[in-house]
């Protein structure tokens, strides 16, 4: 027999937090959710009409249960105390100094969550290690709270990790290809997970809710991410092959993702992989398996993020070389600046990397995104150094349509696949018309037809295209 999940909170609202916790609270009517945070600002957005992330269909899942049975607050104690099960959804991002630094994660927030709960539970809890977090962080997380908490109160940890991608969130939510729940093999550790599993399975096939060690639950989060990586870095390291014998990436993804074996996702050549994680947990996995000395594997895997590295270099240099090699006194209209299209956010975006690299060539560069805020595109230029901000004002400019963008440009480059840049969506020919000649699009994400581009007078590079 099992406890029923009656009171939930999750610590942390985020790109994770955030929605998981609004599904959750949306398929269960019946159970009280409370998010919370440190940050007073996200929970005041989340409380108001303009969300802190842009995802489609949040706005509407939220509408569903807010100030019902999902509350946004920074009471982070009257959660907990209040809660049955806590969702630890903290961020846990590449540790900056000290030892492992540049590859271990910061497990800083989670510590500080745990110690959170042990001082304030006065009933027993369950724990969800909910952040993506190195193997056996769920055995520190246990030691802090068993040598902090109250006697007579009782903790059951659980991992329960994350598979959402942004842009796609409420979509991978409400049809999740697995729900994994890491336990401990004890009567307690089951009944803790099949309490989980029960608010689970209010919208989720039993069959597709499954449960194992929390070794293995830990350690297969941070797989599933180095192996989509993976692909990407197979792809875009066959771009660069075909670039230079004429072979088509997108025709030879196809060709090989019809294996059933292989499969055709997660094969699209781009101008490189971004986003909060797949960097972050990649060379996570490589500091694991250098402290488990097993340097071949470290090294394995470290070549993932090195070929990532290299197709954000080749394409810059392609851009250049493309420009006579001289980018002084040229525009260059950047279009898109997400890691992806669908999301407002920036981390780790291959735009971030090629804007830096155009500035330091003497570029004029003119960002145009959909969805980034203008704010948000000077933090990841600047990190808040007003040294650095006056320089890169110089340089860059944000401009508030494709078209703005374009004019007096010598080149477009496509860093991020948005609907609105396809030729079916933007007219080329106006925006050819207000470019300098001859007027060069360097295609980074392969969303172009190549015939209409060229028929309008471009000189077109895509990315895994021979030219
Ligand atoms: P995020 O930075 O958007 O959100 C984390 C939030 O936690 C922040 O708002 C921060 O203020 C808050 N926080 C930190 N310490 C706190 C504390 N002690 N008390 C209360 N609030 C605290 O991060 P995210 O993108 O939601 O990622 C969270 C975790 O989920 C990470 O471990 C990440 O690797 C993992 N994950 C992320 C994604 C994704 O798509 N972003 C997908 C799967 C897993
Ligand atoms: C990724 C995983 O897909 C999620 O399952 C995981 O939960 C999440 O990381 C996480 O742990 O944070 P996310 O980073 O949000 O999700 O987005 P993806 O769709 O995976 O895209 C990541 C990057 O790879 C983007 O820059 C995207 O443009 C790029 N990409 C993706 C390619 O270049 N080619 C592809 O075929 C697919």
């Amino acid at each position: 027999p099992h406890r029923k999940v009656n009171s939930i909170c999750c610590i942390g609202a985020g790109y994770v937090g955030g929605p998981t916790c609004a599904v959750i609270a949306a398929a269960n009517p019946h159970i009280n959710v409370q998010i919370v945070d440190v940050n007073q600002s996200r929970i005041d957005a989340w409380n108001s009409d303009v969300l802190p992330i842009y995802e489609p269909g949040l706005a509407e899942t939220v509408a569903k249960s807010r100030n019902r049975n999902l509350f946004f607050s920074t009471n982070v104690s009257q959660a907990i105390e209040e809660a049955d099960l806590i969702f630890v959804s903290v961020n846990t991002p590449t540790k900056k100094s000290g030892m492992g630094r540049g590859f271990a994660a910061d497990l800083g927030y989670v510590e500080a969550a745990t110690r959170q709960i042990a001082k304030i539970a006065k009933s027993d809890k369950i724990v969800v290690e909910k952040s993506t977090v190195p193997c056996r962080t769920a055995q520190s997380i246990r030691l802090i709270l068993e040598a902090n908490s109250r006697s007579g109160v009782h903790f059951d940890i659980l991992s329960n990790p994350e598979f959402l991608a942004e842009g796609t969130a409420i979509q991978d939510l409400m049809h999740p290809d697995r729900v994994l729940i890491g336990s401990q093999d004890t009567v307690a550790g089951f009944s803790a997970c099949a309490s989980l599993a029960e608010v689970y399975s209010a919208w989720v096939p039993r069959d597709k809710i499954i449960t194992m060690n929390v070794w293995s639950s830990e350690l297969s989060k941070l797989a599933a991410n180095a192996m989509l990586a993976q692909r990407i870095s197979s792809i875009n390291a066959l771009s660069a092959i075909c670039e230079a014998t004429g072979a088509d990436v997108d025709e030879v993804a196809h060709a090989v993702g019809l294996d059933s074996r292989i499969g055709p996702k997660f094969l699209k050549s781009s101008v490189g992989f971004g986003g909060s994680c797949f960097r972050k947990d990649i060379l996570n996995l490589v500091y694991l398996s250098e402290s488990l000395n097993l340097p071949e594997v470290a090294a394995y895997w470290r070549q993932v993020v090195e070929m990532n590295e290299y197709q954000k270099f080749r394409f810059a240099r392609k851009v250049l070389h493309s420009l006579f090699d001289t980018m002084s006194n040229k525009r260059i209209a950047v279009f898109g600046f997400a890691f992806k299209k669908d999301t407002g956010d920036t981390r780790e975006s291959a735009a971030i990397t090629l804007v830096q690299s155009f500035a330091e060539e003497m570029a004029s560069v003119a960002i145009y995104d959909p969805k980034v805020e203008e704010r948000q595109v000077w933090l990841e230029l600047t990190s808040n150094d007003t040294d650095i901000e006056a320089k890169v004002k110089e340089r860059v400019t944000i401009c508030n349509s494709a078209l703005e963008a374009a004019g007096g440009a010598d080149a477009i480059v496509i860093a991020t696949e948005w609907d609105e840049f396809k030729d079916t969506n933007l007219n080329y020919a106006d925006v050819y018309r207000v470019m300098n000649k001859p007027a060069f699009i360097f295609d980074g994400r392969s969303i172009l037809n190549a015939g209409v581009i060229t028929d309008i007078g471009f000189k077109l590079h895509t990315i895994g295209k021979g030219t």
